[in-house]
């Protein structure tokens, strides 16, 4: 079996995300999604904070496409609790890259996903996402420039009550090196003070310069649409660009 990334972060996804990236993508999804009425792909999809969001916004089938047995997990367990989502969504368990729809889609949500692809790995993402989608179909992701990383002491980035424990995340920089930059996260439950339990993860995310992704896309056949800050659209382009 696959060793899942993702494991020891689960149980603190929808606590962090809740308030971290979740509301802004709320706020300005759904204006990127009008129209969409008939398919999306979501890269990505976690726990399925987004997938509800995409559910609520279209009417479209949705393709999840969920890599992580532990996301999946609760991904599946939010379904189940809601039948209308159950009926209209299809888990993916995969990566981007072996992503497989058995006809080009509308849409691609990806969100929070994209620093998980080095750049030969965009690459590849680019094209398997343009192949996906019809002609004038729409990418929607989220994307910002970041300052540069800089490696630091461990901090607590979020700390929440659930029943009497705390579960608290903390993160720290360990290296930055050009786009890529790598990170130790501690996921820790205390219960008065004592630690029950801390696990810790180290990954490199990757975060290209925003030129850096357009220049990607263009070259992979997209041209950009018009997308508040914090979001980018862009539109595989008609059957006169097909490489
Ligand atoms: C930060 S979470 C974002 C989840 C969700 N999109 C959200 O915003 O709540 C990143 C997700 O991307 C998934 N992921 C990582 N590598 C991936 C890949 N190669 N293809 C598809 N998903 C991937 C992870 O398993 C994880 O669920």
């Amino acid at each position: 079996m696959r060793e899942d990334a993702c494991a020891v972060a689960v149980p603190f996804y929808d606590l962090w995300h809740g308030d971290g990236h979740v509301p802004m993508v709320r706020e300005l999804l759904p204006p990127l999604l009008a129209g969409v009425r008939r398919s999306v792909v979501e890269i990505g999809a976690g726990t399925g904070l987004i997938t509800e969001l995409i559910a609520r916004e279209t009417p479209a089938e949705i393709y999840a496409v969920e890599p992580s047995l532990g996301m999946r997990s609760v991904l599946l367990s939010r379904l189940a609790a809601d039948p209308g989502l159950l009926r209209r969504v299809t888990v993916l368990p995969c990566g981007a890259l072996d992503l497989e729809v058995d006809e080009p889609v509308e849409a691609v949500v990806m969100i929070s996903v994209l620093q998980s692809f080095a750049a030969a790995g965009r690459a590849e993402l680019w094209r398997v996402l343009r192949d996906g989608l019809e002609p004038g179909g729409r990418l929607v992701f989220n994307w910002r420039d970041r300052a540069p990383a800089v490696p630091g002491d461990l901090e607590v980035l979020g700390s929440y009550q659930v029943g009497r424990h705390t579960y608290a995340v903390a993160g720290q920089v360990l290296a930055a090196e050009g786009e890529r930059v790598t990170s130790r996260f501690v996921y820790r439950v205390e219960r008065r003070g004592t630690v029950l339990s801390a696990d810790e993860v180290i990954t490199t995310a990757h975060w290209p310069a925003g030129h850096v992704v357009a220049a990607e896309l263009k070259e992979a056949g997209f041209e950009p649409g018009d997308a508040p800050a914090g979001m980018q659209v862009w539109h595989a382009a008609g059957p006169a660009h097909v490489r």
